[in-house]
């Protein structure tokens, strides 16, 4: 371990858990290269770091989409999780352990917090209301439920706000209601849930006090603007916490519910911090944590005795997106079930891309994997991701001018040619006698003090200003005279500085380009940089090995390539066989098929149109307690007597048509050949005895 000037500290790191129903996306990675950037820096200031991720696997959208996959939600999440490390290893990312929420260890430690929080009298239980599906057997979180807005009566809105006119309500507000996963008309029914007190007068006191303070090192828990929102939600005063959910749900089951009572899960926000735990305690039980022992013993230390002691420092990564969950929520579970809380929870921004925001079910713009299948440097992104961000809670916008303009012209323009074209002025490599920068020492502390407050933009501006320095001294000194001058020891002093100089910028770009050190320390036949070495000077007769090319250049091309969206599906072959002379139309949701209503209808009168040899008049009842009119262009394959008395099926939410002979209220369905030169024939719907008019068609 190398010499630090602080005590060695021993530090937790996380990032939020993905959602295990997704691949990765360009924020995701953003987010993973801000907290590795941070880690590396951590560790090569001899400090002790675990660093551990997992796949928040819980929750309905989960349990639904692996149903909709024909898969259960373990093979669903299994299935995800498997394609998680090709991102990670691709773009350098070294977590030390990732593992699963929905995991024996997430399991025992959920639910120990929640006995500790329920002894601590945190845990209350009330009866609510909720909307349920009666056709799928379970209570609808808000997002499955739509219907017709209460204010402007946009139909299709979603049970918590409406798109058209951004009036925010209850779903029991929506008119005309309906189940997004089945198109049933939901019922409102009562269930027990369990609430975290969070409104308590401890709690709130302990909020107050937790977000607005530092911790044992001295630094405020939270950025200034996060620690002014949380006062803001404390003005606005805190609820209590609903935990709970009812069966079917994936998740983790709540203990010690009495012996015949419903079973019951933890709502998935309640878990999935809890998984940070656990993926570190299944890092310990692993072994894996290999760097703490007994002292006196020299046994490993276990999970338990490591978050027990005090040093012990637990730094979140996280998008503003989520701050009311883990500045909030997650404290307070801690707090009360007497663990250690957070220390810092350092929020970022959002990436957008060409100032596109990207959504986060969709992720947009740059699709990581077709980056890192195009050949492009994942060590580009990260240096580009790590000049765009700073220590407070900005967004970061991607576009590839600038990505090509700060990779080639700063990255590889300013520091990898320093090596290249100093190497080349010193005799077999070996270093001539050359004063200390006297820089240096400084360079290096400021730019460790930037990383610990992951101002990685300023870092990596005041390198690139030192690098234009320790070129204009190159181009003034101008070795190549110096050599045809026979000046060669001189030449060889001032580029012996170049490399001196080469090398300490080496050690401060090192926690972003991990690779490109590895490569430059072997060049250099350097140690392993870190912050105690990385100002000493390697020294006279040192020798470095001979310069190989260590970073190509991005090319236009590249960033076409990335950009180019997807191609798009393969025209159908000339000879595929066309179910009934048409064409398949595009596939659609079932969220698009339940908007159209279908009835049954009863034909209770039916006649010809007078002018018309296409039409008849229908008169349909579709049990609304009043007869529509509809017009169909079926005359020419049934007389009005065949029809009146049938039963048939009509699309009843169309809106109503006004034509020639009058208005047609709906549209009654038929089946007929594509091609009109194959077999002719129009043939009505008619359902099987015992539909009853009214009755919907889905
Ligand atoms: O917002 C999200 O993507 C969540 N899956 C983050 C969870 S972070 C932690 F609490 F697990
Ligand atoms: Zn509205």
């Amino acid at each position: 371990m190398p010499a630090s000037t602080t005590p060695q500290r021993k530090i937790f790191v996380t990032t939020a858990l993905p959602y295990a129903n997704g691949k990765f996306h360009i924020g995701h990675i953003m987010e993973y290269i801000q907290a590795d950037i941070w880690v590396r820096h951590q560790r090569m200031g001899g400090h002790m770091v675990h660093f551990v991720g997992a796949d928040d696997a819980h929750g309905a959208p989960i349990m639904i989409a692996a149903e909709k996959a024909g898969r259960t939600p373990q093979q669903f999440v299994g299935e995800i999780a498997a394609g998680r490390k090709q991102y990670l290893d691709g773009f350098h990312v070294r977590f030390d352990n990732w593992h699963s929420t929905d995991s024996p260890e997430n399991t025992e430690l959920a639910q120990g917090i929640y006995r500790k929080l329920k002894a601590a009298g945190k845990i209350s239980t009330r009866t609510i209301e909720q909307f349920y599906d009666p056709v799928k057997g379970m209570f609808l979180p808000d997002r499955y439920i739509k219907g017709e807005c209460p204010t402007c009566h946009a139909k299709d809105q979603y049970g918590d706000s409406c798109e058209v006119c951004s009036s925010v309500y209850a779903p029991t507000d929506l008119i005309n209601p309906y189940s997004t996963l089945t198109g049933a008309t939901p019922e409102l029914r009562s269930s027990e849930h369990f609430f975290f007190k969070l409104s308590d007068a401890d709690v709130v006191e302990f909020l107050k006090g937790w977000t607005q303070g530092s911790n044992a090192q001295g630094q405020p828990r939270l950025q200034a603007e996060m620690a002014r929102k949380a006062g803001e939600w404390f003005e606005a005063g805190m609820n209590d916490w609903d935990i709970s959910r009812e069966a079917p749900y994936f998740g983790i089951e709540i203990p010690d519910l009495p012996e015949g009572a419903p079973r019951k899960y933890f709502y998935v926000w309640l878990d999935a911090p809890i998984g940070y735990l656990a993926s570190l305690k299944n890092h310990f039980d692993k072994g894996q944590a290999k760097d703490h022992w007994h002292e006196a013993s020299r046994t490993p230390l276990g999970f338990d005795e490591f978050m027990a002691d005090p040093a012990v420092e637990q730094v979140h990564f996280i998008g503003k997106d989520i701050v009311y969950f883990h500045t909030l929520f997650w404290p307070a579970m801690l707090q009360f079930s007497g663990r250690k809380t957070p220390s810092q929870v350092n929020v970022h921004g959002f990436i957008t891309v060409s100032g596109e925001k990207m959504s986060k079910s969709r992720g947009t713009g740059i699709d990581p994997l077709k980056y890192l299948s195009l050949g492009m440097n994942p060590e580009w992104l990260r240096y580009y991701i790590a000049a765009k961000l700073n220590g407070r809670v900005e967004d970061v916008d991607f576009t590839a001018e600038d990505f090509m303009a700060r990779v080639n012209a700063d990255l590889i323009g300013k520091y990898v040619n320093i090596a290249s074209r100093a190497v080349k002025f010193i005799p077999d490599g070996l270093l001539a006698e050359s004063p200390a920068h006297p820089k240096a020492a400084g360079l290096v502390a400021q730019i460790r003090a930037l990383y610990e407050s992951r101002d990685y933009g300023k870092a990596l501006r005041e390198i690139m200003a030192f690098a234009d320095e320790v070129n204009l001294g190159f181009d003034s000194a101008a070795p190549w005279k110096l050599v045809k001058e026979g000046k060669r020891a001189e030449a060889a002093r001032v580029c012996s500085e170049c490399i001196e100089a080469f090398k300490i910028m080496t050690a401060c770009l090192k926690p972003v380009l991990p690779e490109l050190a590895a490569q430059a320390e072997a060049f250099l036949n350097a140690p392993s940089l870190d912050w105690s070495n990385a100002a000493t000077p390697l020294g006279a007769g040192h020798q470095v090995g001979s310069y190989k090319h260590l970073m190509q250049r991005v090319e236009d091309k590249q960033l076409d390539a990335l950009f180019e969206p997807p191609a798009a599906p393969a025209a159908p072959e000339p000879e595929k066989v066309v179910p009934g002379g048409e064409e398949l139309a595009p596939t659609i949701t079932i969220d698009d098929f339940t908007k159209i209503d279908l009835r049954i209808a009863k034909i209770v009168n039916c006649e010809a149109v007078e002018g018309s040899t296409k039409l008849l008049r229908l008169t349909l009842d579709v049990g609304e307690g009043r007869e529509r009119n509809v017009f169909s262009g079926i005359a020419s394959a049934y007389k009005p007597e065949e029809l009146v008395g049938k039963l048939t099926v009509m699309v009843a939410n169309l809106a109503p048509r006004k034509m020639k002979f009058g208005v047609s209220e709906g549209m009654v369905l038929a089946a007929s050949h594509g091609d009109e030169k194959a077999e002719p024939g129009i043939y009505v719907l008619n359902p099987w005895p015992g539909a009853q008019p009214g009755m919907r068609v889905r």
